[in-house]
């Protein structure tokens, strides 16, 4: 089993729209995929039209007070399944804080889905704490899209660091630029600076429009847009993943 998360410090960067169309494209070529939503706002769940059946569900996985096997729901695709967030997924940090081994709760509950899943992608709220050490520990790889601007770079700077500081396993770290509006120079130049890092992923999603109607289909690019270049570039990243991530 494969387990990856799309992670940055940074809010609004791309992780959930990256989440849902990789994690389409994963489970079209027939592998079993489950997307993990950790994130309170739920965005994840709401593209694949997946609601929490029981209340504050999110919390009670995290409290162990129900099985994270009776959380999973089929999404309308085939070899597509979710874990649905719902708000009290906010308290993740609290309640992970409360268990023993804090810092591998989320790896445990992740383990024990081997064997039944060949991918598990986490869609990650933004921050760093207790919950995002859980998700560092908890899956093989971390991806990160950036947008190529100088905070976001500043953002990936830090989590360097974090890794470093920390001990954590920064092998475990690949970035692609995301949002990439080639009009602007600071967007070409940083992409270019980056060019020679082997921790980014040469395939990039540029700002397009047919991304953001995914609110509106409330559904993956490939399912409403195939031809369009944006669900071309998303097919790239995904060839770029499984060679180096497979
Ligand atoms: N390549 C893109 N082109 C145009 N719009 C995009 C692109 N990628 C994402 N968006 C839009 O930008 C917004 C933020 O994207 P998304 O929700 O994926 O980011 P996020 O990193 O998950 O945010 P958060 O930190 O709040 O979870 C959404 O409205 C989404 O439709
Ligand atoms: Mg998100």
């Amino acid at each position: 089993m494969n387990s990856f998360a799309f992670y940055n410090l940074k809010g609004g960067v791309g992780k959930t729209t990256s989440t849902i169309n990789l994690a389409f494209l994963a489970a079209k070529e027939g592998l079993k995929t489950l997307v993990w939503d950790l994130d309170p706002q739920g965005a994840a769940s709401f593209y694949l039209g997946v609601k929490s059946v029981v209340k504050n569900e999110s919390k009670k996985i995290l409290k162990d007070t129900i099985d994270l096997q009776s959380a999973i729901q089929a999404s309308p695709y085939e070899n597509l399944s979710i874990i649905p967030a719902d708000l009290s997924a906010r308290q993740a940090d609290i309640l992970l804080n409360e268990q023993k081994q804090s810092k591998k709760r989320i790896a445990t509950l992740i383990a024990s889905l081997r064997g039944k899943y060949d991918v598990v992608i986490i869609d990650s709220p933004p921050g760093i704490s207790l919950l995002h050490d859980n998700i560092f520990n908890a899956v093989k790889w971390i991806l990160i899209p950036n947008i190529p601007t100088t905070l976001s770079i500043r953002s990936y700077d830090t989590l360097i660091q974090y890794f470093k500081d920390e001990e954590l396993d920064k092998q475990k770290i690949r970035c692609f630029f995301s949002m990439v509006d080639s009009r602007k120079n600071l967007h070409s130049d940083t992409i270019h600076f980056f060019f020679k890092n082997t921790q980014f992923f040469k395939s990039y999603i540029p700002y397009l429009s047919e991304v953001e109607k995914m609110g509106v289909n409330e559904a993956p690019l490939e399912t409403f847009a195939k031809n369009s270049y944006a669900a071309q570039c998303y097919r790239d990243l995904w060839k770029e993943i499984k060679k180096c991530c497979f």
